[in-house]
């Protein structure tokens, strides 16, 4: 017998020594690694039917080690199992209960299969089912902007540039540009499934092993669209997940852009909508005070997720082939970006059919700041006036009614023929929102006859699932 084995861990064979306390703990990942319990589970009794089917396991083994498995998901599901800090991570722990229960078949699950193979076959199918709830999470949202952009084609706000006013718009038209960076996301998002959803089990440690697996079978029922090209590559590479990431991240500063305007608009400055109350939270000090938190927490969620993009990436950077212990630290950044994602989102969706808008202070001050300037100076264009002299003669109009805090809307055809004789009556109808608006009927433009169509193609969108929109 070998008797200077010291240590009762799995791989503890060569051992001489049992494993410092520290070193247990520090190398450990169960504590966060066991969210993907399902997926190692699902994993194996997946490979084990792969090995029944080459001949490699008994069929009897096979029955054996699939009802512990399922056994042991009760266990886990009903709170009764006893994870181990000992057992390192989510892997052993299982395998090491599934020897409890079976004996000999559960030391025989193994065969052709490393933790290096299992460990990336398992975060691909914990990111692949993660990546489809935020899709419909995401389409969720898509659905109620595109289903506002609709009842709100024709509601006037002032567009801005800089923050100041510049142009009317409509407010559909603004919750369209909103659905426009959602709908960018969900296409990436299934892109990047698409190189998640490539299985690397059978790369085994790292350079593939001598049973003669049916990759393609296990791929097969564990819906993968493929097993991985390269051994060395399926074990190592985390670029699925930084690109998972990534992708989280450009979502995110969506959503904080989003953020940044609904806590803008519904401060009293501005006074475009309103937040429930149970989206807000009040001060300590100040009892007048009503805080848009959610919007708030959101939009500095990005900061998270962000820096868990330059983890992951920094992980990864200059790792030599192959799997590494660095690996292991993918996925906490992993796991809290899918819960960042999945709780913005919710926010979201629970928040944005609950906004009240005020519609006449928009309104209001879309008629200020001049926003019709430039219809100005495109009338004077039309009655023959290069643009830039018409722009010139505008400015003046519009720093004559600075100096006298006037509005534009309420000059006299006597007051405006000063600074042009070009001018005549029909300026008025120039002049005012609605034509500002309805003349901007370019497509993609904010005229409400545009942003109709534009929310009819967005709802068909959502409707369709489809990735690219028709035109
Ligand atoms: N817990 C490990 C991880 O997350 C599993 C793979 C360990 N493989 C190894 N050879 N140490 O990466």
């Amino acid at each position: 017998m070998h008797g200077k084995q010291k240590t009762n861990k799995i791989w503890g064979g060569r051992f001489t020594e049992d494993t410092d306390t520290f070193v247990s703990e520090f190398t450990a990942s169960v504590g966060f690694d066991r969210r993907m319990y399902r997926q190692d589970i699902t994993g194996s009794i997946a490979h084990a039917r792969m090995l029944a089917k080459i001949g490699v396991l008994s069929e009897i083994d096979c029955a054996a080690i699939i009802q512990g498995l399922e056994e042991i998901l009760i266990e886990i599901e009903s709170g009764r199992f006893e994870w181990s800090v000992e057992l390192e991570d989510v892997h052993m722990n299982i395998e090491a209960r599934l020897i409890e229960r079976v004996g000999d078949a559960g030391r025989r699950l193994h065969t052709g299969r490393s933790r290096n193979d299992q460990v990336a076959t398992d975060m691909r199918l914990y990111l692949r089912e993660a990546i489809d709830i935020i899709f419909s999470k995401l389409r969720c949202f898509q659905g109620i902007l595109a289903d506002m952009a609709a009842c709100e084609a024709a509601t006037v706000m002032p567009g801005f540039t800089h923050l100041q006013v510049a142009q009317p718009v409509t407010f559909g038209h603004h919750l369209l540009a909103w659905f426009e960076m959602l709908k960018r996301d969900s296409e990436r998002l299934s892109d990047c499934r698409r190189r998640v959803n490539i299985m690397p089990l059978g790369a085994a440690a790292l350079a593939g092993t001598s049973y003669p697996l049916d990759r393609v079978y296990t791929a097969q029922l564990l819906g993968f669209d493929a097993p991985t090209a390269n051994s060395l590559d399926a074990v190592s590479d985390r670029d699925f997940a930084i690109e998972f990431t990534s992708v989280a991240a450009i979502l995110l500063t969506h959503l904080s852009r989003m953020s940044e305007e609904l806590v803008l608009w519904s401060s009293s400055q501005f006074n475009f909508i309103e937040l429930p109350d149970r989206f807000c939270t009040g001060s300590s000090i100040m009892p007048q005070k009503k805080n848009p938190d959610v919007p708030e927490l959101v939009r500095g969620k990005v900061g998270r997720v962000n820096g868990h993009l330059v983890s992951l990436l920094t992980l990864m950077k200059s790792q030599p082939l192959a799997y590494n212990k660095d690996n292991q630290e993918d996925k906490e950044p992993l796991f809290d970006t899918v819960d960042t994602v999945l709780g913005c989102l919710f926010a979201f969706i629970k928040m944005i059919p609950e906004i009240r808008l005020n519609r006449n202070v928009m309104l209001k001050m879309a008629q200020g700041g001049f926003s019709t300037a430039t219809d100005l100076a495109d009338y004077l264009v039309r009655k023959g006036l290069p643009f830039r002299e018409a722009h010139e003669i505008v400015g003046k109009i519009i720093s004559s009614l600075i100096e006298k805090k006037g509005n534009l809307l309420d000059m006299t055809l006597v007051e405006l023929q000063r600074f042009s004789h070009l001018i005549t009556i029909d300026v008025f109808s120039i002049l005012s929102l609605e034509n500002s608006l309805a003349t901007r009927n370019v497509l993609g433009g904010t005229a409400p006859s545009r942003v109709r169509e534009a929310a009819a193609l967005a709802q068909s969108w959502v409707a369709t699932n489809n990735v690219t929109m028709p035109v």
